[in-house]
C-alpha cells in the first residue's frame, strides 16, 4: 500500500494534474485515495468535490480521524482525502517539530489498508504541509515542466529530500521524476528534456505529459482525463505512466 508523494516547491509544473489523472488512471485497477494537500484545493475541485463536510484540515488538527474525512468520487476506486482553504491555517499553526511533521503519516495509517495506492497532491512551497508528505509518504513523485528553468530548483529539492531522508525518513525513495507539457513541436521542449534525461538518466519516467488544452479544460468539468477526453494524447500518456509507477514501486 504505498504512499506516493507528488511533489516540487515550484507552483504551475503539473502537480495537481498529475496527481488527479495519475490517481484516476490507477484506480481503474486498484483502489485509490487522493490526498489533496494544497490550501488552493484544486485536486478537490479538480476531480469534481464540493462543500466537502470534513478536510484533511480537520485531520491534521485532530478533529476528525481520516476515515470520517475521506469521500468518493465518481470514478470508481478513487477516494479524496479533500483539502478547503481553511488548510492554509495548518500550514502556519504546524511547526517544525518531529512530532507535528509526521501527523499526516500518522492519521493516514487508519486508511492505509484500505487502499493499494495513496497520492498526496502538495502545495508548491517547503512548508509543513510538504514536510508532512515528505514524511507520510514512501515514494516521490516529482514533476518537471518542459521549459527554460526546468532545473532550476531541481537540486534544492532533491537537497530537501536529502535532509528529510537524514533527519525524519531513512526510507525515502525518489520514484522518479515526470517531465510534463512537452510540446513535441518545439526545440525548447526536446532540449530540456534531452537535458533532464542527459542529468538524471533512468529517473526519469520513460512517459512524458504532452502539452494539451484538454488536461487544463478537463478540471473545470470536475472530469478527469479518461471521462473528459479519454482517446486524447494525455489519457495515453498517464496510463502508460500509472504502469511505469505500478512497476517502479513493485521493484523498489
Ligand atoms: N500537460 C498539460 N498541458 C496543458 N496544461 C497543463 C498541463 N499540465 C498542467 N496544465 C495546466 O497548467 C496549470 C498548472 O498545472 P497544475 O497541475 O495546477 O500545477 P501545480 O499543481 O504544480 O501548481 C494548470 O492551469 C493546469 O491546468
Ligand atoms: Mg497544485
Amino acid at each position: 500500500m504505498p504512499i506516493v508523494g507528488v511533489i516540487n516547491q515550484k507552483g504551475g509544473v503539473g502537480k495537481t494534474t498529475t496527481a488527479i489523472n495519475l490517481a484516476a488512471a490507477l484506480a481503474r485497477q486498484r483502489r485509490v485515495l487522493l490526498v489533496d494537500l494544497d490550501p488552493q484545493a484544486n485536486a478537490t475541485s479538480g476531480i469534481g468535490l464540493q462543500g466537502v463536510a470534513n478536510s484533511v484540515y480537520d485531520v491534521l488538527v485532530g478533529r476528525s480521524s481520516a476515515r470520517g474525512a475521506v469521500v468518493p468520487s465518481r470514478v470508481p476506486q478513487l477516494d479524496v482525502l479533500p483539502a478547503t482553504a481553511e488548510l492554509a491555517g495548518a500550514a502556519l499553526e504546524l511547526d517544525a517539530s518531529a512530532e507535528d511533521l509526521r501527523l499526516l503519516g500518522k492519521a493516514l495509517t487508519g486508511v492505509r489498508p484500505n487502499y493499494d495506492f495513496i497520492l498526496l497532491d502538495a502545495p508548491p512551497s517547503f512548508g509543513a504541509l510538504t514536510l508532512n508528505a515528505l514524511v507520510a509518504a514512501d515514494h516521490l513523485l516529482l514533476p518537471v515542466q518542459c521549459e527554460y528553468y526546468a532545473l532550476e530548483g531541481i537540486a534544492g529539492m532533491l537537497d530537501t529530500i536529502d535532509r528529510v531522508r537524514g533527519s525524519l525518513h531513512g526510507e525515502l525513495n525518489v520514484l522518479g521524476m515526470l517531465l510534463t507539457m512537452a510540446d513535441h513541436r518545439t526545440n525548447l521542449s526536446q532540449q530540456v528534456e534531452a537535458n533532464v534525461r542527459q542529468h538524471f538518466g533512468r529517473l526519469v519516467f520513460d512517459s512524458v505529459i504532452p502539452r494539451t488544452v484538454r488536461l487544463a479544460e478537463a478540471p473545470s468539468y470536475g472530469l478527469s482525463i479518461y471521462d473528459y477526453a479519454p482517446t486524447s494524447s494525455a489519457a495515453v500518456a498517464y496510463t502508460a505512466l500509472a504502469e511505469e509507477v505500478i512497476d517502479r514501486v513493485s521493484q523498489a
